[in-house]
């Protein structure tokens, strides 16, 4: 045997091409390459076409580098019928591609959960405390001159997290993390979870509360509990949102979760931070909670439409001091996104990905490769 068809161990790549839709480092494609791949980066910011994504699919590369901002559609998948052999998505959120049909073409598809859990969760604890302590406000004053004088009330107030109520709605690993920061702040949990959450969790956080409370850190005791998504949003001062979007009708759609009659179940004085996926929340039914004051305010980092249309609504120059807006921003910290070690960076994670598929890692066996999102895209038969 001349051993020429064997892969090359220290080039598992040697032949394979790579096309990405955006540049996640380059220091990523840098390590591709030293592996023998041929990779090609879409040069523009801006994303490629679904148009353009297919026709790449359709000269038979072997991977596809992805983003959230990509349609994966069925067009594209089946573009890459044969030929295809992995989708490896750098974000967490996969909604933007067609799983059934990438199980279908028995084309697996990766994401990057985990690494993103720490910044996403802390970026929503600082929207809660930008948006209620009015740190937009603040520093617009300051920088358009109008700071007039100390005051002990004017031109405005914010309002307190610490100690306040929380709402964690969504207890994967970011809703939890960001409880966990909220414990910082003191506050009372309420946590809704499509499952219940196990016991021994809901045990942890109230020894944490005890403790924080016998070290005299806080006067009284602090309480997580769980409930229904009605209680959790009538009681909260602060709503969170950590789902994943689920389109359809089922009972695990969370498109539109929150509505004009949810939001209607919400404190006139609460605040509701988005950074899960914009159609979460019916954006019409907020802005109109928003005017009419029906809700103190908004912290949002995700849209039904992003980038944010020049004419949405929520830029409304009379719900500005109330509405934070960002831009799809929770992951967007240097080490969670360009890190090459796949157990702190988006990058590393989705070369990981990548590769367990392409170079037929941990023996070539799904159930091995963590980072898999459709494992049925492996069936024989
Ligand atoms: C960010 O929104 C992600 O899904 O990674």
């Amino acid at each position: 045997m001349s051993g020429s068809h064997l892969p090359n161990p220290d080039h598992p790549g040697a032949g394979k091409r790579i096309f990405a839709t955006a540049d996640i480092g380059s220091h990523a494609f840098d390590l591709l390459r030293n592996l023998g791949y041929q990779v090609e980066v879409y040069p523009q910011l801006s994303p490629p076409s679904e148009e353009l994504i297919r026709a790449k699919v359709a000269t038979g590369i072997d991977a596809l580098i992805t983003t959230l901002r990509d349609p994966i559609t069925a067009a594209v998948i089946a573009a890459g019928a044969g030929t295809l052999q992995v989708i490896a998505q750098d974000s967490v959120g996969v909604d933007n591609i067609d799983r059934a049909a990438a199980s279908r073409y028995r084309i697996p598809f990766t994401n990057t959960p985990g690494v993103l859990t720490g910044a996403t969760a802390e970026f929503a604890l600082f929207m809660m405390g930008a948006v209620a302590r009015r740190l937009w406000s603040s520093e617009r004053l300051v920088r358009e001159n109008h700071w007039g004088a100390w005051h002990p009330h004017h031109p405005f107030l914010g309002d307190e997290v610490s100690g306040r109520t929380v709402a964690v709605i969504g207890m994967g690993r970011i809703g939890r993390a960001f409880l966990q920061k909220c414990l910082g702040l003191d506050m009372n949990v309420l946590c809704y979870a499509r499952r219940p959450v196990e016991e021994s969790y809901l045990q942890s956080v109230r020894e944490l509360m005890a403790l924080r409370h016998r070290a005299g850190w806080v006067r009284e005791p602090r309480t997580i509990r769980q409930v229904d998504l009605r209680t959790a949003l009538a009681e909260a001062d602060f709503v969170s949102l950590h789902l994943p979007l689920v389109h359809g009708v089922g009972p695990d759609s969370t498109y539109h979760l929150i509505n004009a009659e949810r939001l209607s179940w919400m404190k006139p004085t609460a605040y509701l931070i988005n950074t899960a996926r914009g159609p979460v929340v019916d954006e019409e039914a907020l802005v109109k909670a928003l005017r009419e004051h029906k809700l103190a305010g908004a912290a949002l980092d995700v849209f039904v439409t992003e980038p944010l249309p020049a004419d949405s609504p929520l830029r409304d120059s009379e719900l500005e001091d109330r509405t934070r807006l960002f831009h799809h921003f929770g992951s967007g910290a240097r080490q969670t996104r360009l890190s090459l070690d796949p157990q702190l960076g988006m990058a590393g994670r989705c070369l990981e990905g990548l590769r367990d598929v392409l170079e037929a890692r941990h023996g070539g066996n799904p159930a091995n490769m963590p980072w898999v999102v459709n494992k049925e895209a492996f069936r024989q038969g």
